[in-house]
């Protein structure tokens, strides 16, 4: 699969890690750099998913740089791409993972707010979450979100996540302390689910 510019040259070739119906996730490609650094610095995409610092290119091109192991590292993340409109929209991944433990915290980024409401997100994390589960064996995969993120909130709910508590006041969002939800998706729970949506 490639991207095609309007002249029909091929510009990118594009290699699917997991496929999804409307959209696959691919490895994060140094070639999308401008583009991921115009995410990171859009008002509208920054604004909730908390980059709070201007980035600059040459910022952007050090997370290209070699990274630990891949058996010790505490972060994987993938480009979602939009497999209509061939195009990168946004991000989706894995941080703070911790392999004794077998946990991680889940993070969805679409930077391209033209996509959002279309329930890109939700897609995009079910494919993570099953690759999680089911290829990295973890345990737990948790979230953290802020109370004027409503359609995050809904996103949690409605991929299974149980709300674990509220920690109050603890973001300064828009000049003001905001709470954050903290949810969390068992393995066994997904399963479950799984087992009777089939
Ligand atoms: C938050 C974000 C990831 C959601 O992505 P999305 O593709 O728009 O989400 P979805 O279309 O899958 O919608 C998820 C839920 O949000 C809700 N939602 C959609 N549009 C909404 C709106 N305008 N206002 C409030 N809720 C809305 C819906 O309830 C939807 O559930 P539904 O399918 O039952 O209607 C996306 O808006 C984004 O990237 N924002 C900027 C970065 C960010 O906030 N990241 C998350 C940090 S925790």
């Amino acid at each position: 699969m490639s991207e095609e510019k309007e002249n029909g040259k091929k510009e990118i070739e594009v290699f699917p890690f997991i496929e999804g119906e409307t959209i696959d996730l691919v490895a994060f490609n140094s070639k999308w750099a401008d583009l991921y650094c115009k995410w990171q610095n859009d008002p509208n995409v920054r604004r909730y998913a908390r980059n709070m610092w201007p980035h600059t290119i040459e910022d952007v091109k050090k997370w290209f740089e070699p990274s630990p192991d891949r058996h010790t590292r505490e972060f994987i993340v993938f480009t979602i791409y939009h497999k209509g409109d061939k195009r990168p929209i946004g991000s989706v991944g894995f941080s703070r993972i911790n392999w004794v433990n077998k946990n991680a915290n889940i993070f969805v980024v679409i930077g391209e707010p033209e996509y959002w409401g279309k329930s890109i997100a939700i897609e995009a994390n079910k494919l993570l979450i099953k690759y999680g589960f089911t290829e990295m064996n973890f345990h737990k995969i948790y979230a953290s979100v802020h109370s004027p993120n409503t359609r995050s909130l809904r996103a949690a709910e409605k991929l299974g996540f149980q709300k674990e508590g509220i920690i109050k006041k603890v973001e300064y969002v828009d000049g003001r302390y905001v709470d954050e939800h903290k949810f969390a998706l068992f393995k066994r729970d997904w399963i479950k689910s799984n087992q009777n949506e089939s």
